[in-house]
């Protein structure tokens, strides 16, 4: 299957490394990337490197079947449109995005429209085929608590409008209470996953968002609790940061070549 990368960062290179070995059995024919550094780096990983695409119009012209999103939420604003209209399925790793009250409803009009698929990975956490399970039944709360050392937090909208010092923070501190789609709103590039957690569950509106800045942490972790008719759960993930980018954990951009994998694969577990 030919596919087309958007985003050539931390994820994106991941991703085209499992390409290039054949581990993912995809043919990259185009990388876009707003940096040209970023393309370039891609580009060298392959034999026969996918071409620098200049635009995501010539993406949406070209007769590719998937088109992998590891860019920004931004990027997904504007491109998910042109890409889902001609047919193609979307994997989307800035799955923000859909917090954003009526792009889940739009994005879906779409592909029903055209026949395309989008598929969104698990992130840094896991239980989400649970909570969706449990979401066939009534679910009465879920919620997901992150802690995370204050470096990985810093330039966030929410800590820059409300003017946080996170600097010589000498203990863990509760810097952000609300839903998912208002945790997606002040800090776009760290809990994307609440988002994820939201649309497997009860919506990203009903699902509750703690963000937790502790200096006594390395680690990004994030700790889902799910209570409704089925019960009760909670699942519980320490994540590296990636070397890298201290906002994305190493699990993420796993998970991103896991669904890859999957798509992939004619027989799909879980
Ligand atoms: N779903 C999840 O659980 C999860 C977890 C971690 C990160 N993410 C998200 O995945 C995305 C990629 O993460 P990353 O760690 O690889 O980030 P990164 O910063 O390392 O890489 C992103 C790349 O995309 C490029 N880019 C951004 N917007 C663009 C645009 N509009 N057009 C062209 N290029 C653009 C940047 O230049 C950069 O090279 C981010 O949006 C991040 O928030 C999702």
């Amino acid at each position: 299957m030919d596919a087309a990368l958007v985003g050539c960062g931390f994820i994106g290179s991941l991703i085209a490394k499992h390409i290039s070995t054949g581990e993912i059995p995809l043919r990259l024919r185009y990388a876009l990337d707003r940096n040209p550094e970023k393309v370039e780096r891609v580009q060298a990983l392959f034999d026969k490197p996918p071409a620098a695409a200049e635009s995501i119009d010539e993406i949406a012209e070209s007769d590719v079947k998937l088109v992998i999103e590891a860019a920004s939420i931004e990027a997904v604003h504007s491109f998910a449109k042109p890409i889902l209209s001609t047919g193609k399925d979307m994997m989307i790793m800035s799955v923000g995005a859909f917090a954003t009250p009526g792009v889940y409803k739009t994005v879906e009009e779409i592909c029903l429209r055209s026949g395309a698929h989008v598929y969104l990975p698990s992130g840094a956490i896991g239980g989400l085929d649970a909570v969706s399970a449990a979401s066939v039944g009534r679910l009465e709360l879920v919620e997901m608590r992150t802690i995370k050392n204050p470096r990985s937090l810093e330039g966030a909208p929410y800590i820059e409008d409300n003017k946080i010092n996170l600097e010589g923070l000498k203990k863990a501190r509760e810097i952000f209470s609300g839903t998912a789609t208002e945790a997606i709103a002040g800090f776009p590039a760290n809990v994307n996953v609440a988002a994820t957690l939201g649309l497997a569950g009860i919506g990203v509106l009903e699902t509750r968002v703690k963000i937790i800045a502790d200096p006594g942490v390395e680690r990004n972790i994030h700790e889902i609790r799910a209570k409704g008719d089925f019960g009760e759960l909670t699942f519980r993930t320490e994540n590296l940061p990636a070397p890298d980018n201290p906002r994305t954990s190493l699990l993420a951009a796993l998970s991103a070549v896991a669904m890859l994998k999957k798509i992939t694969s004619p027989i799909k577990i879980g």
